[in-house]
């Protein structure tokens, strides 16, 4: 099998045009009409076919992370993990997986600058024979809100003003500024790494906690980490308009180009791992993915390489119709019990089944490569050709059976139904700690960019003064300076 080879090309192996329903075309230059001048006869069913086609050519864009690039190739096992997991593309060091990543900006269109100040997306399909395991991450370790009832708010304070369409500071510091627990991501969103050079040279995080479980059924929290083997790169502000202002794809561009000229990206894979019986041990809770985990209590661990030694073929195949979902786990790796990642569960097949539609992991780049078997199709553009009788379940006409039970986290839950926040909350101790091991003019840059966006003219005093607690709270020379700069002063 090659998991990259989709669309048959013996179906288009035609030597001349044809219309879509295979019909030859005699003319593909001019238009039936009425005489030399027109008007343009309606049978001429190729025009109308054709231009029919071209009006459909555009799918809806994707809310967030619209603007983005793919590229695959394969993951490889370096380091034994079969005692955490039974996921079986990691059972053992040197077993390869098919993968396709996507990088992605997250707030802008489609077409948009790729040298804006945004977070990255960093989505990791990997093709396993147990179905497709889908690590949909971003280039920071954190983020913004912790409960998805936040969402969508979040991302409307970032989109474009709905009057201007223009993206408009005030509205983010608005916005966040009722959101402290923000302050770790606004930690890594404001400092370099918030315009990464391009995708080679940036991390990727899952982010959430998962969970991973072995063979007898014990489980472990795990965090997943990619690290380049070239290094972090960034562009600050000059640069950035320099390379954005010559070319808006730049990053598409780079990952393209170094593809195709054999330079193929790299990053090794992390986990750091936790036993579920120490989470009550730390001062924030393992489980809230505005936090990072301590690298000196929980060290990385390798695990893996990524290697993309192939371009796409079809960008509109391979990139604007490519589904990556949280949901996609695989026997081996579970949820935790994140709000957040709770909530992705549900939206990811959400969104796709009204930007694709309802089978859109039919669609070649979406399908798992392993044999898969179930009674969930029809609906609009169902084009698996199936010849058979029994489409219920169970049948003594049809021998397909359940697949062997496999672990699952086997902990006990209570509790009473209640709307709430997390209990540890600690919004102010982590960016305090990232703030305090960058360089004097990392943190300049840092005060810079924050002092840019407190002196926008719809930003308010108070809103001026909430910030300035805040960031006096992560660090008090931070906010100090910050109050000196702008002659204000914190609201504590
Ligand atoms: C409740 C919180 C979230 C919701 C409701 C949400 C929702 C969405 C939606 C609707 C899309 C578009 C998917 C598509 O059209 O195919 C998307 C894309 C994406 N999200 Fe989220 N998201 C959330 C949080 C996150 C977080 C925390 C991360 C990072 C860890 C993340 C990473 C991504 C990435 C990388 C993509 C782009 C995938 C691609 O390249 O196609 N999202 N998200």
């Amino acid at each position: 099998m090659d998991p990259y080879k989709f669309r048959p090309s013996s179906a288009f192996d035609s030597n001349f045009w044809t219309t879509n329903y295979g019909a030859p075309v005699w003319n593909n230059d001019s238009s039936l009409t009425l005489g030399t001048r027109g008007p343009i006869l309606l049978e001429d069913y190729h025009l109308v076919e054709k231009l029919a086609n071209f009006e459909r050519e555009r799918i809806p864009e994707r809310v967030v992370h619209a603007r983005g690039a793919s590229a695959k190739g394969f993951f490889e096992v370096t380091h034994d993990i079969s005692h955490l997991t039974c996921a079986d593309f990691l059972r053992a060091p040197g077993v390869q997986t098919p993968v396709i990543v996507r990088f992605s900006t997250v707030i802008h269109e489609r077409g948009s600058p790729e040298t804006l100040r945004d977070p990255r997306g960093f989505a990791v399909k990997f093709y396993t024979r147990e179905g497709n395991f889908d690590l949909v991450g971003n280039n920071f370790p954190v983020f913004f809100v912790r409960d998805a009832m936040k969402f969508p708010d979040a991302i409307h304070a970032f989109k474009p003003n709905p009057k201007t369409n223009i993206q408009e500071n005030w509205r983010i510091i608005d916005f966040f500024s009722h959101q402290p627990e923000s302050l770790s991501t606004f930690a890594w969103f404001y400092d370099d790494v918030g315009i990464p050079q391009d995708y080679r040279h940036m991390e990727g995080f899952g982010v959430h906690a998962f969970t991973f479980i072995n063979k007898a059924g014990q489980s472990h929290y795990v965090k997943f980490h990619w690290k380049p083997t070239c290094g972090v790169k960034c562009l600050l502000e000059e640069e950035a308009i320099r390379v954005g202002g010559s070319n808006h794809s730049h990053a598409t561009k780079d990952l393209y180009d170094s593809i195709a000229a054999g330079n193929y990206p790299e990053w090794t894979l992390y986990i750091q791992v936790m036993d579920p019986a120490h989470e009550d041990s730390f001062d924030f809770d393992p489980l809230d993915m505005t936090k990072i985990w301590p690298e000196d209590i929980l060290p990385l661990q390798p695990v893996g390489r990524l290697v993309l030694n192939k371009n796409i073929d079809n960008f509109f195949n391979e990139n604007e119709q490519l589904a990556f979902n949280p949901a996609f786990m695989v026997p081996g790796i579970y949820f935790s019990d994140d709000k957040l990642l709770q909530a992705r569960i549900f939206a990811y097949s959400d969104t796709q089944r009204y930007r694709l539609g309802p089978n859109y992991l039919q669609l070649p780049v979406n399908a798992p490569k392993c044999a898969h078997h179930n009674n969930h199709y029809d609906g609009f553009m169902n084009f698996m050709h199936r010849d058979e009788e029994v489409n219920y379940f169970p049948s003594k006409f049809d021998p397909v059976r359940h697949a062997e039970r496999f672990p699952m986290p086997s902990r006990i839950l209570t509790g009473k139904r209640e709307k709430c926040i997390i209990e540890k909350e600690n919004n102010f101790k982590q960016p305090g700690e990232r703030y305090r091991s960058w360089a004097p003019d990392r943190q300049d840059r840092f005060i810079g960019r924050w002092i840019k966006a407190l002196t926008d003219h719809r930003v308010t005093h108070e809103h001026r003064s909430i910030w300035i607690s805040y960031w006096t709270q992560v660090d008090k020379s931070l906010g100090q300076k910050l109050a000196s700069r702008l002659n204000a002063r914190p609201s504590m």
